[in-house]
């Protein structure tokens, strides 16, 4: 992932971390560790994104919620808080020792049966996963977001909204000549988003973009 650049004014995405509500005390303790241990904290998808996510929830109401990418698991602790008591999480992590920093953070937590963290590379791990899901997070593995595309869309409920992160990739999907794997595969999922009739979508530009998508 590439170092993150500024995509607003100077000064805009602080204002707006100050003017939006604290972080609970579980998800900073989580967010201090992961600066402590991780040299890529800003994987994580920050304050003002997940509470945009949970007003979302809060709204939406998913029973199921699949999630590609748990890296130490602020965003699927963050999305749990707002979730219905009998919601359920599944997110899915390539990296061990990402899986076990979450696992241990989500299983101190009060949310520890709400959340299963799987291990493996995702686009096999959904391949296994029967049913359908009520909302899903993809952020993980940028490169190959365009393979995600029809599988998550067939996992998707009627009335389900699929969440992709990432997708203006630090601006570079400005950037036509910039051939790096990642900004190529966010350019191409965009555009495959875009084509396709069947599905209805937004593009915000929240933190490094955050593409909202649900079938039409
Ligand atoms: C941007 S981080 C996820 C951040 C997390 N959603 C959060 O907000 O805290 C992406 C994570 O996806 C993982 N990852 C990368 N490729 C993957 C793949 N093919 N399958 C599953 N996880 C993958 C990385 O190890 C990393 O932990």
């Amino acid at each position: 992932m590439p170092a993150p650049v500024r995509l607003t004014l100077p000064g805009i995405e602080e204002y707006t971390t100050k003017h939006t509500t604290l972080d609970s005390a579980d998800l900073c303790e989580l967010a201090a560790e992961t600066l402590r241990r991780s040299d890529r904290p800003h994987m994580m998808i920050g304050p003002v994104e997940a509470r945009f996510l949970q007003f979302l929830l809060f709204a939406h109401q998913p029973k199921r919620v699949l999630e590609i990418g748990t890296f130490t698991g602020y965003s699927a602790l963050s999305m749990a808080e707002v979730l219905p008591p009998d919601a359920h999480i599944v997110t899915c992590e390539l990296d061990e020792e990402y899986a076990q920093i979450a696992r241990r953070f989500i299983g101190a937590s009060q949310w520890r049966d709400r959340i299963e963290v799987r291990t493996g590379p995702a686009l096999a791990t959904i391949r296994d996963l029967s049913g359908t899901y009520d909302f899903i997070l993809l952020d993980a593995d940028q490169p190959h977001f365009p393979d995600y595309l029809d599988p998550l869309v067939d996992l998707l409920s009627e009335r389900g909204i699929l969440a992709a992160d990432n997708t203006l990739w630090s601006g570079s999907v400005l950037d036509e000549t910039d051939d790096r794997a990642g900004a190529e595969g966010i350019r191409r999922f965009n555009d495959l988003v875009t084509a396709r009739e069947d599905l209805t979508s937004v593009l915000l530009s929240v933190r490094d973009g955050l593409r909202l998508i649900r079938k039409r």
